[in-house]
């Protein structure tokens, strides 16, 4: 596995990788959702590069950064071990070199939902990653449906700059009581690693009751907020009922939902999401 940090190591290394290449986009501290990632990659392609930068200009909160977790030796035991070919960890002056004022920013489907609620992440992943796609050459790259809006943002932002790659989306590694797997799980104590079952479940009431027939919005959205209610530790951001081709909050679903939810637990913001087959 073949390490670098500067753009001319990496174009360097990039050159001698069999094509079709993959990209797994990380900010790092790996967990099995990442390796779920890089698995699917591995069957898609003959090499697979990996990068990890923890990227400043997505985080709206200053403290959110600061605590965000590192390990880059563990990661790269990981990856290695996983057959990774190439891991890049740019510094923050290669990724934002300076003097910096070249930003992309992806219209109506960023406004919603996370970008709402945290105003400019969207500007900043957009950007991160249309740098790491033009660094990379990759012919596909690799995201979570943890992220369910990331995916939709990224994939009209491929669409809309015609970058020649194809973007798949990965189902949600989640831990045995349904937690969706994140780097910010480790933030939470006992008790609120306990309490963040909570979304799961919220998500699977909506589910059930859609199951039994439920096709209105507003009900659907009100039995999750009961549910988290009743959740001392938890406090809620946000939870909808979307469709899944534009994330426009829905009265009464017709085909397919979306339904997502962003969660305070304790301080640590949990997001999860599941999507209502037709
Ligand atoms: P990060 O949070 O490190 O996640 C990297 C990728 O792993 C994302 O595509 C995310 O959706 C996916 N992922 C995280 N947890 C997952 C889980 N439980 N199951 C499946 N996939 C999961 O997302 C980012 O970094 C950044 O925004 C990035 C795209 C790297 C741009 O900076």
């Amino acid at each position: 596995m073949i390490r670098v940090e500067s753009l001319n190591d990496l174009w360097q290394a990039r050159e001698s990788l069999d094509e079709p290449v993959a990209i797994v986009p990380t900010m790092g501290f790996l967990h099995e959702g990442h390796l779920s990632l890089v698995r699917a990659a591995k069957k898609r392609a003959t090499s697979v590069v990996v990068s990890i930068f923890v990227n400043p200009t997505q985080f709206n909160q200053e403290t959110d950064l600061e605590v965000y977790p590192r390990d880059v030796e563990r990661d790269l035991a990981l990856l290695e071990n996983e057959g990774v070919d190439l891991v890049w960890i740019p510094t923050n002056e290669v990724m934002y070199p300076p003097g910096f004022q070249t930003w992309v920013e992806v219209g109506e489907i960023a406004n919603p939902l996370e970008g709402e609620k945290r105003p400019g992440h969207f500007k900043g992943v957009a950007t991160v990653v249309s740098k790491l796609f033009t660094a990379v050459q990759p012919q596909i790259a690799f995201f979570g449906q943890k992220d369910a809006q990331q995916v939709a943002v990224i994939k009209q932002m491929t669409r809309d700059l015609n970058f020649p790659i194809e973007i798949v989306a990965v189902p949600i590694a989640r831990e045995n009581d349904g937690l969706a797997m994140s780097s910010r799980n480790v933030n939470l104590n006992p008790e609120e690693r306990d309490a963040s079952v909570v979304l799961y479940q919220a998500l699977q009431a909506a589910k059930i009751a859609y199951d039994g027939g439920e096709r209105n919005g507003d009900a659907l959205r009100l039995l999750m907020k009961e549910i988290i209610s009743a959740q001392p530790l938890a406090s809620i951001d946000y939870m909808s009922c979307a469709d899944p081709s534009n994330l426009q909050e829905l009265e009464v679903i017709a085909s397919e939902a979306l339904i997502s939810l962003a969660i305070y637990i304790g301080k640590t913001r949990l997001i999860d999401n599941l999507i209502l087959e037709k």
